[in-house]
């Protein structure tokens, strides 16, 4: 699919350039129409056909036409709100019109007419601007190709959109949340903390950067950081984490050059917290059970200052080239990497001071970095995450030598994928016993003090349950 509004078209849509104060919230003044929509278009065409929502916008925007800055960061904050509300505003769609059928409309034009759907419920936009959106998507994709969606759009702004009465519905509604996930997190957190996490969830996600200090020191990575324009803030703990707050002209992070040599990579603050909690230290033999694309592992190094040995498991040998890019750009020596089903037994002889698990879970602890996955989840993938969560402790319990210990741990919310697979883990291993790692979080549910759970609206990371289990 070509982007609508690039080139030469792009030139001819130029003359046509609708001048609108159409966001007046985010700064006013105006605005290249036609390339928002386009834009809008394709980035939630190209999540609809399965990208991630950081993916979608990446890709299009990498074919966008050049300068157009006001109109990119509308159009990506537009597409970020559409996809936060995803499933909702599809529902609302099907009620204004029963009988279209989205699988064959071409996805871009789905996705501008959700985003104007987002617009109007969420934002209260008028008629008016109904209209010009109209005609917009009319210019940019074509008269034939919105023709079947013009029902809904001469509805949009007049006919009201019917949503749930029940708190519960209500919630999910709102918030832009699946109903099961909402009554979950209700169940099992109470409603009044549940609704923290899901706000949090619709957070802008704060961006942590690592200093990689196998290749600089915090203050060199800080002052290079500094010279090319980024404001960063120093977390106290740990020492190496920068967070940061603002680039110059919206610059990315990844085309500096503190990035490009290595010395700093993004990773967010809870992820480095799970291997605070594991503790590696110099000279250790260390298993990683799910490795790719390397963030822990390479952390892993960072902290055994690039002695000892790291075995680096996955079952994606496509991710496990990433893993190697990152481990080869951030100076990693001491890391093998093992393209295996970590459920089954290993080719591994030896026994380790460390395992760390950072298994596949649903990720709601996740869902303000990437707004499109919790439309593919699924109630039924808690069980099927149990079953592999736990299949993979007990193997990682067959390669722990006396005195070592597993680090498990999830960046997720759930009970089933957390404190229950430790319990049942427990049950059948008697000779671990679960230990305090000494970073900051709350205590674990179900009385399991010595977990440590992370929330994004307390401690400002990603929402992570870990567990060290001692042998
Ligand atoms: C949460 S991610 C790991 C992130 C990684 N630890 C990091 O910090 O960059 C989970 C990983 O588990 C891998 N995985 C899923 N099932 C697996 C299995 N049966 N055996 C080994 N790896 C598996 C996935 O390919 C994915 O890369």
């Amino acid at each position: 699919m070509g982007f609508a509004g690039s080139s030469k078209k792009r030139r001819r849509l130029d003359t046509s350039v609708e001048r609108l104060h159409l966001f007046r919230a985010m700064g006013g003044g105006d605005v290249d129409l036609d390339l928002v929509v386009s834009i809008v278009g394709e980035v939630l065409a190209e999540a609809l056909r399965g990208r991630s929502g950081k993916g979608a916008i990446a890709e299009v925007l990498r074919r966008a036409p050049r300068g157009y800055l006001r109109e990119k960061a509308l159009a990506v904050k537009l597409a970020v709100e559409t996809m936060r509300r995803l499933g909702v505003l599809e529902k609302a769609v099907q009620q204004l019109d029963a009988e279209l059928r989205v699988e064959r409309l071409p996805r871009p034009v789905y996705g501008a007419l959700l985003a104007l759907t987002f617009r109007v419920l969420f934002e209260k936009a008028d008629r008016m601007e109904v209209a010009r959106w109209a005609w917009a998507m009319r210019r940019v994709f074509g008269f034939p190709k919105v023709h079947p969606v013009e029902y809904v759009l001469a509805q949009l702004g007049v006919v009201e959109v019917q949503c749930p009465e029940d708190d519960e519905g209500l919630v999910a509604w709102r918030l832009g949340y699946p109903r099961w996930v909402v009554r979950l997190l209700f169940r099992e957190f109470g409603r009044h903390f549940a609704l923290k996490l899901l706000e949090a969830g619709n957070w802008e996600p704060i961006t942590y950067l690592r200093v990689n200090t196998l290749r600089t020191t915090v203050e060199e990575a800080a002052d290079a950081l500094d010279a090319e324009g980024f404001q960063i803030k120093e977390l106290r703990y740990p020492p190496y984490v920068l967070l940061l707050r603002r680039s110059k002209e919206g610059k990315p992070v990844l085309l500096s050059k503190a990035y490009r040599q290595g010395w700093v990579v993004s990773q967010d603050l809870g992820s480095c917290l799970v291997v605070e909690a594991a503790h590696p230290t110099p000279d250790e033999r260390v298993l990683d059970l799910c490795a790719a694309p390397g963030m822990k592992t390479t952390l892993l190094a960072q902290h055994m200052k690039n002695r000892g040995v790291i075995i680096s498991v996955d079952r994606s040998f496509r991710r496990m080239v990433l893993w190697r890019e990152m481990v080869w750009r951030l100076g990693v020596e001491i890391a093998e990497p093992l393209v295996a089903d970590a459920v089954q037994p290993l080719p591994l002889t030896q026994q380790f001071d460390l395992v760390l698990v950072d298994p596949p879970c649903t990720s709601m602890g996740a869902f303000w970095r990437d707004p499109m996955m919790k439309w593919r989840l699924r109630p039924r993938l808690l069980r099927t995450y149990f079953r592999l969560q736990l299949a993979m402790l007990k193997q990682a319990a067959c390669y722990v030598g006396e005195g070592g210990r597993i680090v498990y741990a999830v960046c997720t919310y759930p009970f089933e994928e957390a404190e229950k697979v430790v319990e049942e883990f427990l049950a059948t291993h008697p000779g671990f016993r679960l230990e305090h790692p000494e970073i900051p979080g709350s205590s674990g549910c179900r009385e399991m003090r010595e977990a440590v759970r992370l929330y994004t609206h307390q401690h400002r990371c990603n929402g992570y349950f870990i567990a060290v289990l001692r042998r």
